[in-house]
């Protein structure tokens, strides 16, 4: 699925090139070992871009921590055609169309398809014209693709980040269950203990698909749950866009382009100030743990309740037992965040 000539942006064949020497560690989530630290973290990104997804490509592809290997699609913030040219048009805008794209799922596995468009406008990505693609959708189903991909790599080496609902992820885990004890760990941006956005009671990725969200908490793989409680500090503050106006690129200008549009959304329908970018909060926990507080605690999901279905279900009475093996993402370093946004763009600019 990758290509194999080496393109003097991917960073892994910078790194390479670099005769790196590896080392072997442990991610503080799971206790796995990760291949190596010292080369990129591979990562596939499921995702329904939407802004804060857009943003979230552009840190994996930004900070050199990050090897993104595949984006995949799945309808969610707009329908999976609109999703996956979106995606395809934000890796055109950083110069990365080496990095496939397959779509995936096109609706949640029992309930209707509901998008955002109050959130992410009629395309999904509105508030910047952002250049057309040149690179077609690449052959094969999102779901082959993340289970191809996990399957060929080493134990430990893959991490699944998702920041859309969690269609894909469940049917992967599904047809190929090995792929559960193969990764290093899935991210995924979703849920709340204490905050939800699109219900009282959920969030608008677990919303979407619950049943897929229950499938996925239910399998033994070490989840780490960035829900609104963490993102909602992630605030797209004057300050924040201040620093990334000073870059003054053509990326920056369609990145603040975005943020404008995602402002006025969010203000308009939630009453935010100052949006909150969920889905780079993700992205930004595997590049560096510190700056995403998380705790350990029982997840569960709720598909059946009359006003809570979709609702994150999250025990923080007292220790979490032994088996636990979700984490829940608390307390963010704003200031730290914004600076590898900020990095990332002035790194693709
Ligand atoms: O609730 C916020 C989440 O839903 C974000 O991932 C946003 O992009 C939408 O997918
Ligand atoms: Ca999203």
């Amino acid at each position: 699925h990758r290509s194999t000539r080496p393109n003097p942006q991917r960073k892994t064949d910078i790194m390479l090139t670099m005769s790196t020497s590896t080392t072997t560690s442990t991610t503080a989530a799971t206790g796995r070992v990760d291949a190596s630290r010292a080369r990129p973290r591979p990562i596939i990104l499921d995702c329904d871009p939407g802004h804060d997804d857009a943003a979230a490509i552009i840190l994996a592809l930004g900070n050199p921590a990050i090897d993104l290997l595949g984006v995949t699609t799945v309808g969610g913030n707009q329908t999976a055609e609109k999703i996956t040219r979106n995606a395809r048009s934000v890796l055109r805008l950083c110069n990365r169309e080496d990095v496939p794209v397959h779509q995936g799922a096109s609706r949640p596995l029992l309930h209707d398809v509901e998008v955002a468009a109050q959130i992410h406008g009629e395309s999904g990505l509105d508030g910047v014209e952002l250049p057309d693609p040149t690179v077609p959708v690449a052959p094969g189903h999102a779901v082959s693709f993340i289970i191809d991909t996990v399957m060929a790599a080493a134990p430990g080496e893959i991490t699944l980040v998702a920041t859309g609902p969690l269609t894909n992820i469940a049917l992967a885990a599904r047809i190929e269950p090995r792929i559960v004890g193969r990764i290093a760990e899935l991210v995924v941006m979703g849920g709340g203990f204490h905050e939800a956005n699109w219900t009282p009671a959920a969030e608008f990725n677990i919303w979407v698909d619950p049943e897929a969200a229950r499938i996925v908490f239910e399998e033994s793989w070490p989840i780490t749950m960035v829900g609104l409680d963490l993102t909602h500090q992630a605030l797209a503050t004057a300050e924040a866009e201040e620093g990334i106006r000073r870059i003054g690129s053509e990326l920056s200008e369609a990145f603040l382009g975005l943020m404008a549009f995602f402002r006025r959304a969010y203000k308009e329908n939630q009453d935010f100030d100052d949006p909150p970018v969920h889905d780079p909060c993700t992205i930004a926990y595997l590049i560096d743990p510190a700056i995403v507080r998380t705790r350990r605690a029982p997840v569960r999901i709720e598909t059946h309740g009359q006003y809570t279905t979709g609702a994150t279900v999250v025990d923080l009475r007292g220790q979490a037992p032994e088996n636990v093996h979700t984490q829940v993402a608390t307390e963010l370093d704003h200031a730290g965040f914004w600076r590898l946004m900020t990095e990332a763009i002035a790194a693709l600019s």
